[in-house]
């Protein structure tokens, strides 16, 4: 049986450190039920500087090709749903304006595939110095909502109702109009479906530790109808699951004071399961505690399909200085090999990653050293090679 890895790097430092993903599991040679992969894994989604797409399984994805192409991505999700067993994706650069049209690719894959579960583990390696000074040894998962939150954006030019009325009298003495306003508004949608099956996950990822404790993230002290579904759902998961959790320690932190917790006492948390917002801040804000971003890996699970992404952006403030730090991108492969049951390879990768890391002589810059992406790789690569 041959896997077939769709390969999405799309734009900035996601050009360069998907091929070190790649790299990675061609060199730990996946076995699938005792056969060798047989098929390389394919090459997808690579923008090419003419932006031209020269098949269908070439994808361009991202903003830099929109804009030329208005390129559907439909044939992305079919190549990935009839032609991959899994996918690696890199990281896109988003406009930070609304672009007619135009919505992210990566936020486009999750809800197309179904893949509602971002799971972001957040470790620290003894011996690095890589973690923040002052800072305490950090063993967590993140376990991200992935398909709803603030979903819909309205935006609109309006009259303030409520000035018009209240100055009304002044109004009508200076004859002045009411200022016409900007509103945006953003729909939050948190339903019973999506905060159970997330639940569920991060239950079965607590369950699987040696703490087995599970901290619900939410705010339903203010937002007391979305977080409170999402808090009620996931506590309602172990009573529907036949005592399978009873073994699992359920805790609750509002989010703002799980960020203060976070900084303070990053050992009081094991898995953490939070709404879509909350969790991509969270993860983000916890890799500060192991010293880079570059070294945080996720997975976009679904039930038919998983695809790894380093928690990362698209860096454009160091793109294309070759300087990356592909871990995060060599880890999530190794991430989503062990969710496909391929236990073994992964945990040659990650020994690997973990050696390259711990004697703190062979880092790239975010982590205080000088090595480029390619000897990172490189060295990885060997130590994978070696055992
Ligand atoms: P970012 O994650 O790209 O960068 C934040 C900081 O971390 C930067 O200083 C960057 O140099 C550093 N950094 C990130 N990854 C690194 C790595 N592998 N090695 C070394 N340093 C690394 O976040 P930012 O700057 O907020 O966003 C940049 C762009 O990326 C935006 O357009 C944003 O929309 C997009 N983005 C895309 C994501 C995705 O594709 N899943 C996720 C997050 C952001
Ligand atoms: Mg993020």
């Amino acid at each position: 049986k041959s896997l077939t890895v769709g390969l999405i790097p799309a734009d900035g430092i996601g050009r360069e450190v998907i091929p070190s993903a790649k790299d990675a599991i061609i060199a730990v040679k996946v076995r699938a039920a005792g056969t060798q992969i047989h098929r390389p894994p394919c090459w997808m989604g690579n923008i090419h500087a003419d932006g031209i797409c020269p098949s269908p399984r070439y994808c361009p994805v991202g903003p830099t090709v929109f804009h030329k192409f208005r390129v559907f991505h439909a044939a992305l999700y079919r190549t990935l749903k009839e032609e991959c067993d899994c996918a690696l994706f890199g990281s896109v650069s988003s406009p930070s304006r609304k672009v007619a049209g135009y919505s992210s690719p990566i936020v486009a894959l999750r809800k197309e595939l179904d893949l509602y579960a971002n799971i972001r583990p957040v470790f620290s390696v003894a011996g690095t110095g890589a973690e923040a000074p002052r800072t305490r040894p950090a063993d967590l998962i993140v376990v991200r909502e992935n398909t709803e939150c603030l979903v819909r954006i309205h935006t609109r030019h309006c009259f303030s109702v409520q000035q018009t009325r209240l100055y009304s009298t002044l109004k009508r003495r200076t004859s002045s109009k009411p200022k016409k306003e900007k509103e945006a508004r953003a729909t939050r949608l948190i339903t019973e479906r999506a905060s159970s099956r997330i639940g569920k996950i991060a239950f079965e990822l607590a369950k699987a530790r040696p703490r087995k404790l599970l901290t619900i993230i939410h705010k339903s002290n203010v937002l007391s109808v979305t977080d409170g579904l999402f808090r009620e759902s996931v506590r309602a998961v172990p009573a529907l699951s036949n005592g399978k959790f009873d073994d699992v320690t359920i805790e609750e932190q509002l989010v703002d004071s799980a960020v203060y917790r976070l900084f303070r006492e990053p050992e009081i948390f094991d898995v953490m399961v939070a709404p879509n917002l909350y969790g991509d801040i969270i993860s983000d804000a916890a890799a500060a505690l192991v010293g880079s971003l570059g070294v945080i890996p996720s997975i976009n699970a679904g039930d038919d399909f998983v695809m790894g992404e380093p928690v990362h952006g698209s860096a454009p403030d160091i793109a294309g200085k070759g300087i990356a730090n592909p871990v995060a991108s060599i880890r999530s492969a190794a991430l989503m090999l062990r969710h496909l049951g391929y236990a073994s390879p992964a945990d040659k990768i990650d020994k690997a990653v973990n050696d390259t890391l711990a004697p703190a002589k062979l880092l790239t810059p975010d982590l205080g050293g000088t090595a480029s992406t390619t000897e990172v790789t490189e060295h990885i690569m060997g130590l994978i090679k070696e055992q």
